[in-house]
């Protein structure tokens, strides 16, 4: 039986590449998208994958969606967490509007949606969740405290709830994308995108394809002994 999995923000960016991945790959795939219905179904189309519309800051939202996937798609099996959103500005712009959107959906998102699939995947004794973090989270960012507070979390979130799910068969990982080649990255502005790429050793933006292929590898079936762990892929501008 092929393996069910829910990508949150799955129809855009990096999430898009993840979707169309696990499909590729044979898995199930319910593609959670936020507000943009037009586009939705576009990708829908295209890919012939199915999209879910809730909202992952909404905690009851996130029960219903988990639920109805399961009911059209079956349990879920594979969860990856992607949705994201920036509000960058300076600590002196930014506002608690831009700190609370942010933190709500970037890592309150993460929970609500854990806790959705959770009880199930231990009952069944199998569970891939898969948290995207940034480099951002780890390095921190001029601009960002907002974003860097919530993907930081996602790396701690993630290695508290690994321990909680090693012994029943759920691994629990985080991925740190670099700069990938996404709207969300051509929204900086070019002369800041500029420097940024000048320091990333590879030379270039990563492709959102070159992320989906380590999901994939850490929700294989085989994957069972990797848990907790963190892999960045940012083509070399942050080592430790
Ligand atoms: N380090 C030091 N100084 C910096 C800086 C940096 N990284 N970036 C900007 N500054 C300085 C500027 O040089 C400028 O200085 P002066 O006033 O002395 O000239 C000052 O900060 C203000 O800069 P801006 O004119 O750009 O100010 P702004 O208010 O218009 O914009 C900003 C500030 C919103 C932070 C803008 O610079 C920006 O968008 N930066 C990009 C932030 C970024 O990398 N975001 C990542 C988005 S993608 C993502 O998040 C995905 C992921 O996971 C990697």
């Amino acid at each position: 039986m092929a393996r069910v999995a829910i990508v949150t923000g799955g129809t855009r960016g990096i999430g898009e590449a993840i979707s169309v991945g696990l499909k590729n790959a044979g898995y199930k795939v319910a593609a959670n998208y936020a507000g943009n219905d037009e586009r939705a179904k576009g990708f829908a189309e295209r890919t012939g994958i199915a999209v879910f519309r809730w909202d992952v800051c909404d905690y009851d939202q996130c029960q219903q969606g988990v639920a109805k996937v399961a009911a059209e798609l079956g349990p879920v099996d594979v969860l990856v967490n992607n949705a994201g959103i920036t509000r960058d500005a300076t600590m002196r712009k930014m506002g608690r509007k831009g700190w609370d959107e942010v933190i709500d959906t970037n890592l309150g998102g993460v929970f609500n949606m854990a806790k959705a699939v959770w009880d199930g995947m231990l009952e069944r004794g199998f569970g891939r969740v898969v948290n995207i973090g940034s480099i951002n989270g780890q390095a921190g960012q001029y601009g960002q405290v907002n974003y860097a507070a919530a993907k930081s979390g996602i790396h701690g979130f993630t290695k508290a709830l690994a321990q909680e799910g090693a012994s029943k068969g759920v691994t629990v990982n985080a991925i740190a994308p670099g700069y990938i080649d996404t709207d969300m990255v051509s929204a900086v502005p070019p002369n800041v995108l500029e420097k940024i790429v000048a320091r990333i050793p590879v030379g270039r933006l990563g492709k959102a394809d070159e992320i989906a292929r380590a999901v994939l590898f850490l929700v294989a079936d085989e994957g069972g002994f990797i848990t907790g762990s963190t892999l960045s892929i940012n083509g070399g501008q942050h080592m430790y």
